[in-house]
């Protein structure tokens, strides 16, 4: 399989609830971007949709990339099981295999929570992420107070509180094993001698994130931006990282070198579609 231009996009969320944002217009701009731009593979990087919707939803991402070969990861709302009962869904991995993998397999799409993207000499490395306060701004104060760890797990008006179930009480268990997911799938691309690429959810370093500070208790929402347990392990081996992409803070942030590596956030949004193609001959990126 010879890949040398590969779409990369995230947030797409189809979920056609979220917000009373249409869905079906976001897809159509990803569908129209694809058949415009003619990559030869895509990925996804998390917030596709969410959990009651997967099926569906995979169907869709797939149908509008065609046969390409397709690579996704989940985010945070394709975790938000909410009042769905079953198995433990207060760990991430017990959502994924209930809800996403076999969608993903039927559709011919690999999940690079599960595992790596192998596409010819370049393999795609990824997966959600998760936060683990680490990227905080640093002594944050709201109301004249200092804002404790107790603060940041209410999660005052950070819904993945309410939808992910454990959120709090698992945090750190599932930050833990994001990052070590991750890095043992670095671990195998690196021993394979791949060209490596990155697609993660959140952030794994705060100049990515793109929060402005605002001095209202959304300052809080940076400390759920990324999950600094992943970075540190993307550090260790960021000599083998050609390029590094993430989402879901929905601010765009432009190329710039971290670690040695070119690294950017897409930015898109609730109904506006961002992506960039790299190109693997050149390694330029075009905004898209
Ligand atoms: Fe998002
Ligand atoms: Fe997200």
């Amino acid at each position: 399989m010879n890949v040398s231009k590969i779409l990369f996009t995230a947030d797409l969320h189809l979920n056609i609830d979220a917000r009373s944002i249409d869905g079906r217009r976001i897809l159509e701009l990803f569908a129209e971007a694809v058949k415009r731009d003619n990559p030869d593979a895509v990925v996804v990087a998390g917030d596709l949709s969410t959990p009651s919707k997967a099926s569906d939803h995979i169907a869709l991402i797939r149908k509008a990339v065609g046969d390409r070969p397709l690579a996704v990861a989940l985010g945070n709302h394709d975790f938000w099981t909410g009042n769905i009962s079953g198995k433990d869904f207060h760990l991430l991995e017990n959502t994924i295999s209930a809800f996403w993998e076999t969608p993903c397999r039927e559709n011919g799409i690999t999940l690079l929570d599960l595992e790596n993207a192998d596409w010819g000499e370049t393999t795609i490395v990824g997966g959600y992420g998760h936060f683990d306060l680490g990227l905080a701004w640093p002594n944050l104060q709201l109301d004249g107070k200092p804002v404790t760890w107790e603060d940041y797990l209410a999660g005052k008006g950070w819904n993945d509180f309410r939808f992910i179930p454990g959120c709090a009480e698992f945090l750190e268990v599932n930050a833990r094993a994001q990052a070590d997911g991750i890095a043992e799938r670095l671990d195998q691309a690196i021993d394979a001698k791949k060209r490596i690429m990155m697609a993660l959810h959140t952030c794994p370093w705060p100049q990515l994130n793109g929060h402005p500070q605002s001095g209202s208790y959304r300052d809080l929402f940076t400390g759920y931006s990324g999950n600094s347990l992943v970075g540190k392990e993307i550090e260790k081996r960021s000599a083998y990282v050609e390029f590094l992409m993430c989402g879901h803070t929905h601010y765009r942030v432009k190329e710039q070198r971290l670690h040695g590596i070119p690294s950017l956030n897409v930015g898109a949004d609730y109904g506006i579609f961002r992506a960039v193609i790299y190109d693997l001959e050149t390694r330029e990126i075009r905004w898209i």
